[in-house]
Protein backbone atom coordinates (compact mmCIF):
# COMPACT_ATOMS: atom_id res chain seq x y z
CA UNK A 1 0.00 0.00 0.00
CA UNK A 2 1.36 3.63 -0.70
CA UNK A 3 0.84 6.79 1.21
CA UNK A 4 0.04 5.01 4.24
CA UNK A 5 -0.41 7.26 7.28
CA UNK A 6 1.33 6.59 10.47
CA UNK A 7 -1.55 5.67 12.94
CA UNK A 8 -5.59 4.40 12.12
CA UNK A 9 -8.37 6.55 12.06
CA UNK A 10 -10.71 5.36 14.59
CA UNK A 11 -14.26 5.25 11.92
CA UNK A 12 -17.84 4.68 13.84
CA UNK A 13 -19.44 2.44 10.88
CA UNK A 14 -23.53 3.08 10.24
CA UNK A 15 -24.49 1.45 7.06
CA UNK A 16 -27.93 2.26 8.20
CA UNK A 17 -31.24 0.30 5.75
CA UNK A 18 -31.67 0.14 2.09
CA UNK A 19 -28.36 0.24 -0.21
CA UNK A 20 -26.86 1.77 2.91
CA UNK A 21 -24.38 -0.74 3.90
CA UNK A 22 -24.01 -2.06 0.57
CA UNK A 23 -22.69 1.25 -0.49
CA UNK A 24 -20.57 1.72 2.41
CA UNK A 25 -18.98 -1.47 2.29
CA UNK A 26 -17.44 -0.67 -1.12
CA UNK A 27 -16.52 2.96 -0.01
CA UNK A 28 -14.47 1.14 2.91
CA UNK A 29 -12.92 -1.12 0.54
CA UNK A 30 -11.83 1.98 -1.47
CA UNK A 31 -10.42 4.19 1.54
CA UNK A 32 -7.85 1.19 2.23
CA UNK A 33 -7.07 0.34 -1.58
CA UNK A 34 -5.95 4.48 -1.04
CA UNK A 35 -3.43 2.84 1.39
CA UNK A 36 -5.47 4.53 4.50
CA UNK A 37 -5.25 2.89 7.64
CA UNK A 38 -8.68 2.99 9.24
CA UNK A 39 -10.00 1.29 12.58
CA UNK A 40 -13.64 0.91 11.92
CA UNK A 41 -16.56 -0.36 14.28
CA UNK A 42 -19.62 -0.55 13.08
CA UNK A 43 -22.63 0.18 14.56
CA UNK A 44 -26.23 -1.48 13.58
CA UNK A 45 -28.32 1.30 13.51
CA UNK A 46 -31.67 2.30 11.33
CA UNK A 47 -35.11 0.74 10.71
CA UNK A 48 -34.24 -2.62 10.61
CA UNK A 49 -32.67 -2.39 14.29
CA UNK A 50 -35.66 -0.10 15.49
CA UNK A 51 -38.44 -2.84 14.17
CA UNK A 52 -35.98 -5.60 16.40
CA UNK A 53 -35.64 -4.15 19.47
CA UNK A 54 -36.63 -0.11 19.56
CA UNK A 55 -33.55 1.42 19.59
CA UNK A 56 -32.86 4.40 17.59
CA UNK A 57 -29.94 6.44 19.20
CA UNK A 58 -30.48 6.21 22.25
CA UNK A 59 -28.02 8.64 24.72
CA UNK A 60 -25.39 6.37 25.63
CA UNK A 61 -24.47 5.43 21.79
CA UNK A 62 -24.66 8.89 20.97
CA UNK A 63 -21.78 9.04 23.75
CA UNK A 64 -19.89 6.08 22.02
CA UNK A 65 -20.39 7.77 18.99
CA UNK A 66 -18.44 10.86 20.25
CA UNK A 67 -15.20 9.04 20.71
CA UNK A 68 -14.78 8.55 16.97
CA UNK A 69 -12.50 10.81 14.52
CA UNK A 70 -15.36 10.55 12.16
CA UNK A 71 -18.49 8.27 11.34
CA UNK A 72 -19.70 7.14 8.14
CA UNK A 73 -23.13 6.64 7.18
CA UNK A 74 -24.74 4.80 4.18
CA UNK A 75 -28.53 5.50 4.14
CA UNK A 76 -31.59 5.32 6.95
CA UNK A 77 -34.71 5.06 6.65
CA UNK A 78 -37.02 2.35 5.45
CA UNK A 79 -40.96 1.98 4.33
CA UNK A 80 -41.72 -0.46 7.58
CA UNK A 81 -41.26 2.84 9.59
CA UNK A 82 -43.46 5.92 9.65
CA UNK A 83 -41.80 8.72 8.12
CA UNK A 84 -39.78 11.04 10.44
CA UNK A 85 -38.91 8.21 12.91
CA UNK A 86 -35.83 7.14 11.77
CA UNK A 87 -34.81 10.43 10.15
CA UNK A 88 -35.51 12.49 13.09
CA UNK A 89 -34.39 10.23 15.74
CA UNK A 90 -31.01 8.99 14.03
CA UNK A 91 -29.85 11.30 11.78
CA UNK A 92 -31.55 14.70 12.36
CA UNK A 93 -30.22 13.82 16.10
CA UNK A 94 -26.64 13.48 15.12
CA UNK A 95 -26.48 16.53 13.59
CA UNK A 96 -28.10 18.49 16.15
CA UNK A 97 -26.25 16.80 19.22
CA UNK A 98 -22.71 16.45 17.43
CA UNK A 99 -23.35 20.00 15.88
CA UNK A 100 -22.51 19.31 12.52
CA UNK A 101 -23.44 22.56 11.80
CA UNK A 102 -22.14 22.18 8.28
CA UNK A 103 -23.66 20.71 5.25
CA UNK A 104 -20.81 20.66 2.59
CA UNK A 105 -22.14 19.16 -0.53
CA UNK A 106 -19.90 19.49 -4.00
CA UNK A 107 -20.98 19.91 -7.36
CA UNK A 108 -18.41 18.30 -10.26
CA UNK A 109 -19.92 17.39 -14.02
CA UNK A 110 -21.90 18.67 -16.87
CA UNK A 111 -25.36 19.54 -16.77
CA UNK A 112 -27.35 18.07 -19.58
CA UNK A 113 -27.14 20.33 -22.50
CA UNK A 114 -24.26 21.66 -21.96
CA UNK A 115 -20.35 21.29 -22.79
CA UNK A 116 -18.44 22.71 -20.43
CA UNK A 117 -18.40 21.14 -16.74
CA UNK A 118 -19.46 23.03 -14.03
CA UNK A 119 -17.39 22.92 -10.16
CA UNK A 120 -19.78 23.92 -7.11
CA UNK A 121 -20.49 23.60 -3.58
CA UNK A 122 -23.55 24.08 -1.57
CA UNK A 123 -23.02 24.63 2.25
CA UNK A 124 -26.39 24.03 3.22
CA UNK A 125 -27.29 25.61 7.22
CA UNK A 126 -27.49 21.76 9.48
CA UNK A 127 -28.81 22.59 12.19
CA UNK A 128 -31.83 24.76 12.31
CA UNK A 129 -34.42 26.31 9.98
CA UNK A 130 -37.89 23.96 9.59
CA UNK A 131 -35.70 21.00 10.62
CA UNK A 132 -35.71 21.53 14.66
CA UNK A 133 -39.11 20.17 14.66
CA UNK A 134 -41.06 23.34 15.94
CA UNK A 135 -44.53 23.09 15.69
CA UNK A 136 -47.24 20.72 16.84
CA UNK A 137 -50.66 19.87 15.94
CA UNK A 138 -53.97 20.51 17.56
CA UNK A 139 -57.54 18.65 16.68
CA UNK A 140 -55.77 16.06 14.62
CA UNK A 141 -57.93 13.92 12.60
CA UNK A 142 -61.01 17.11 12.65
CA UNK A 143 -62.01 19.59 10.50
CA UNK A 144 -60.54 21.75 12.19
CA UNK A 145 -57.11 20.33 12.38
CA UNK A 146 -54.21 22.60 12.66
CA UNK A 147 -50.55 22.39 12.09
CA UNK A 148 -47.85 24.85 12.67
CA UNK A 149 -44.21 24.07 11.66
CA UNK A 150 -41.57 27.14 12.48
CA UNK A 151 -38.05 27.91 10.74
CA UNK A 152 -35.49 28.98 13.80
CA UNK A 153 -32.75 31.06 12.26
CA UNK A 154 -30.69 32.06 14.84
CA UNK A 155 -27.75 34.78 14.50
CA UNK A 156 -24.99 32.71 15.92
CA UNK A 157 -26.44 29.64 13.33
CA UNK A 158 -26.26 31.54 10.74
CA UNK A 159 -23.56 33.18 11.25
CA UNK A 160 -21.24 30.18 11.71
CA UNK A 161 -22.26 28.97 8.57
CA UNK A 162 -22.01 32.01 5.96
CA UNK A 163 -18.44 32.57 8.16
CA UNK A 164 -17.66 28.76 6.99
CA UNK A 165 -18.88 29.34 3.02
CA UNK A 166 -16.73 32.36 2.99
CA UNK A 167 -13.62 30.89 4.39
CA UNK A 168 -14.00 28.01 1.96
CA UNK A 169 -14.22 30.61 -0.63
CA UNK A 170 -11.18 31.74 -0.15
CA UNK A 171 -9.41 28.33 -0.75
CA UNK A 172 -11.15 28.35 -4.00
CA UNK A 173 -10.37 30.24 -7.32
CA UNK A 174 -13.20 32.05 -8.37
CA UNK A 175 -13.66 33.35 -4.85
CA UNK A 176 -17.44 34.01 -4.97
CA UNK A 177 -20.50 33.08 -2.87
CA UNK A 178 -23.75 33.09 -3.41
CA UNK A 179 -26.78 33.72 -0.57
CA UNK A 180 -29.39 31.38 -1.69
CA UNK A 181 -33.19 32.51 0.39
CA UNK A 182 -36.68 33.41 -0.29
CA UNK A 183 -35.98 37.05 1.14
CA UNK A 184 -39.30 38.36 -0.46
CA UNK A 185 -41.42 35.99 1.10
CA UNK A 186 -39.47 34.80 4.06
CA UNK A 187 -39.15 38.35 5.18
CA UNK A 188 -38.23 37.92 8.56
CA UNK A 189 -35.81 34.70 8.38
CA UNK A 190 -34.84 35.82 5.19
CA UNK A 191 -33.62 39.35 6.60
CA UNK A 192 -31.62 37.31 9.35
CA UNK A 193 -29.71 35.42 6.38
CA UNK A 194 -29.09 38.74 4.50
CA UNK A 195 -27.94 41.25 6.90
CA UNK A 196 -25.55 38.53 8.53
CA UNK A 197 -24.07 37.22 4.84
CA UNK A 198 -23.68 41.47 4.33
CA UNK A 199 -21.48 41.54 7.20
CA UNK A 200 -19.84 38.42 7.36
CA UNK A 201 -18.83 39.48 3.30
CA UNK A 202 -17.52 42.78 4.56
CA UNK A 203 -14.76 40.66 6.40
CA UNK A 204 -14.00 39.11 3.35
CA UNK A 205 -13.13 42.18 0.77
CA UNK A 206 -11.52 39.47 -1.80
CA UNK A 207 -14.73 37.89 -2.17
CA UNK A 208 -17.10 38.63 -4.45
CA UNK A 209 -21.05 37.83 -3.43
CA UNK A 210 -24.54 37.31 -5.56
CA UNK A 211 -28.10 36.53 -3.96
CA UNK A 212 -30.36 34.49 -5.73
CA UNK A 213 -33.92 33.50 -4.67
CA UNK A 214 -33.86 30.14 -4.64
CA UNK A 215 -36.83 29.40 -7.14
CA UNK A 216 -34.12 30.92 -9.53
CA UNK A 217 -31.02 29.42 -8.11
CA UNK A 218 -33.63 26.48 -9.65
CA UNK A 219 -33.71 27.58 -12.96
CA UNK A 220 -30.00 28.16 -12.97
CA UNK A 221 -28.56 25.17 -11.93
CA UNK A 222 -30.08 23.57 -14.83
CA UNK A 223 -29.81 26.44 -17.25
CA UNK A 224 -26.43 28.23 -16.30
CA UNK A 225 -24.88 26.25 -13.37
CA UNK A 226 -21.51 27.84 -14.18
CA UNK A 227 -21.93 30.81 -12.40
CA UNK A 228 -21.41 29.40 -9.16
CA UNK A 229 -18.96 28.75 -7.04
CA UNK A 230 -19.71 28.12 -3.51
CA UNK A 231 -23.31 28.65 -2.01
CA UNK A 232 -24.55 29.14 1.00
CA UNK A 233 -28.26 29.00 2.33
CA UNK A 234 -31.11 27.44 4.66
CA UNK A 235 -31.23 23.93 5.61
CA UNK A 236 -34.59 23.00 3.58
CA UNK A 237 -33.63 25.21 0.64
CA UNK A 238 -30.22 23.43 1.16
CA UNK A 239 -31.50 20.32 1.17
CA UNK A 240 -33.68 20.11 -2.07
CA UNK A 241 -31.40 22.01 -4.12
CA UNK A 242 -28.60 19.44 -2.96
CA UNK A 243 -30.76 17.14 -4.71
CA UNK A 244 -31.45 19.24 -8.06
CA UNK A 245 -27.63 19.75 -7.83
CA UNK A 246 -26.86 15.83 -8.06
CA UNK A 247 -29.93 15.42 -10.83
CA UNK A 248 -27.54 18.01 -12.94
CA UNK A 249 -24.21 16.57 -11.99
CA UNK A 250 -24.31 13.60 -13.54
CA UNK A 251 -26.89 12.06 -11.01
CA UNK A 252 -27.68 11.13 -7.15
CA UNK A 253 -25.54 8.32 -7.81
CA UNK A 254 -22.55 10.56 -7.61
CA UNK A 255 -23.25 13.35 -5.09
CA UNK A 256 -21.55 13.26 -2.03
CA UNK A 257 -22.14 15.36 1.89
CA UNK A 258 -20.09 16.27 4.83
CA UNK A 259 -21.91 17.12 8.16
CA UNK A 260 -19.19 18.76 9.38
CA UNK A 261 -18.72 20.05 12.69
CA UNK A 262 -15.78 22.50 11.73
CA UNK A 263 -15.34 23.29 15.52
CA UNK A 264 -14.00 19.68 15.93
CA UNK A 265 -15.70 19.41 19.35
CA UNK A 266 -16.37 15.56 17.96
CA UNK A 267 -16.83 13.59 15.15
CA UNK A 268 -18.24 14.52 11.77
CA UNK A 269 -19.85 12.23 9.67
CA UNK A 270 -19.95 11.60 6.08
CA UNK A 271 -22.69 10.64 3.82
CA UNK A 272 -24.09 10.28 0.45
CA UNK A 273 -26.79 12.48 0.09
CA UNK A 274 -29.13 9.16 -1.53
CA UNK A 275 -31.10 8.12 0.24
CA UNK A 276 -31.95 4.78 0.98
CA UNK A 277 -33.60 3.12 -2.50
CA UNK A 278 -35.38 0.28 -1.04
CA UNK A 279 -36.36 -0.84 -4.22
CA UNK A 280 -33.19 -1.60 -5.70
CA UNK A 281 -31.92 -3.17 -2.21
CA UNK A 282 -29.81 -6.36 -2.88
CA UNK A 283 -29.49 -5.66 -7.03
CA UNK A 284 -26.14 -4.36 -7.45
CA UNK A 285 -27.55 -1.55 -8.98
CA UNK A 286 -26.75 1.30 -6.10
CA UNK A 287 -23.86 3.22 -7.43
CA UNK A 288 -21.33 3.28 -4.89
CA UNK A 289 -19.69 6.12 -6.16
CA UNK A 290 -21.66 8.76 -3.96
CA UNK A 291 -20.66 6.89 -0.78
CA UNK A 292 -17.10 6.45 -1.87
CA UNK A 293 -16.56 10.55 -3.01
CA UNK A 294 -18.10 10.94 1.21
CA UNK A 295 -15.51 8.56 2.37
CA UNK A 296 -12.91 11.14 0.18
CA UNK A 297 -14.65 14.15 2.12
CA UNK A 298 -14.21 12.64 5.27
CA UNK A 299 -10.29 11.70 4.40
CA UNK A 300 -10.34 15.32 3.29
CA UNK A 301 -11.21 16.28 6.63
CA UNK A 302 -8.73 13.95 8.39
CA UNK A 303 -6.32 15.45 6.96
CA UNK A 304 -5.61 12.72 4.24
CA UNK A 305 -5.77 15.16 1.59
CA UNK A 306 -2.96 13.13 -0.66
CA UNK A 307 -5.26 9.78 -0.46
CA UNK A 308 -8.50 12.21 -0.70
CA UNK A 309 -7.12 13.74 -4.12
CA UNK A 310 -6.25 10.30 -5.36
CA UNK A 311 -9.84 8.67 -4.32
CA UNK A 312 -11.38 11.30 -6.53
CA UNK A 313 -8.80 11.36 -9.34
CA UNK A 314 -9.71 7.35 -9.55
CA UNK A 315 -13.68 8.49 -9.63
CA UNK A 316 -13.72 10.71 -12.64
CA UNK A 317 -13.85 8.31 -14.92
CA UNK A 318 -17.04 7.00 -15.47
CA UNK A 319 -17.51 3.22 -14.69
CA UNK A 320 -20.08 0.96 -14.88
CA UNK A 321 -21.00 -2.44 -13.58
CA UNK A 322 -22.56 -3.91 -10.44
CA UNK A 323 -22.28 -2.20 -7.08
CA UNK A 324 -18.95 -4.02 -6.54
CA UNK A 325 -17.52 -4.20 -10.09
CA UNK A 326 -17.63 -0.22 -9.63
CA UNK A 327 -15.51 0.05 -6.62
CA UNK A 328 -13.42 -2.75 -7.60
CA UNK A 329 -12.54 -1.05 -10.80
CA UNK A 330 -12.10 2.50 -8.91
CA UNK A 331 -10.41 0.24 -6.15
CA UNK A 332 -8.04 -1.06 -9.17
CA UNK A 333 -7.07 2.59 -9.93
CA UNK A 334 -5.72 3.25 -6.82
CA UNK A 335 -3.36 -0.53 -6.20
C1 LIG B 1 -30.52 14.55 3.16
C2 LIG B 1 -31.73 13.73 3.43
C3 LIG B 1 -32.21 14.00 4.86
C4 LIG B 1 -32.53 15.48 4.96
C5 LIG B 1 -33.41 13.14 5.31
C6 LIG B 1 -33.14 11.67 5.14
C7 LIG B 1 -33.83 13.46 6.71
O1 LIG B 1 -32.73 13.99 2.50
O2 LIG B 1 -29.51 14.35 3.85
O3 LIG B 1 -30.55 15.38 2.25
O4 LIG B 1 -33.64 15.90 4.66
O5 LIG B 1 -31.64 16.22 5.36
MN1 LIG C 1 -32.15 15.38 0.97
Amino acid sequence: MSGSSSSSHRIAVIGGDGIGPEVTVEALKVVRAAGVRLDTTDFDLGGARYLRDGEILSDEVLNQLRGFDAILLGAVGTPDVPPGVIERGLLLKMRFELDLYVNQRPFLGTAPGHTKSHDFIVIRENTEGPYVGEGGVLRRGTKHEVATQGSVNTRMGVERCVRYAFELAMKRERKHVTLVHKTNVLTFAGNLWERTFNEVAAEFPQVSTAYNHVDAACIYFVQDPHRYDVIVTDNLFGDILTDLGGAVSGGIGLASSANLNPARTGPSMFEPVHGSAPDIVGTGKANPTAAILSAALMLDFLGETTAADRVRAACAESVSGSTTQIADTIAARLA
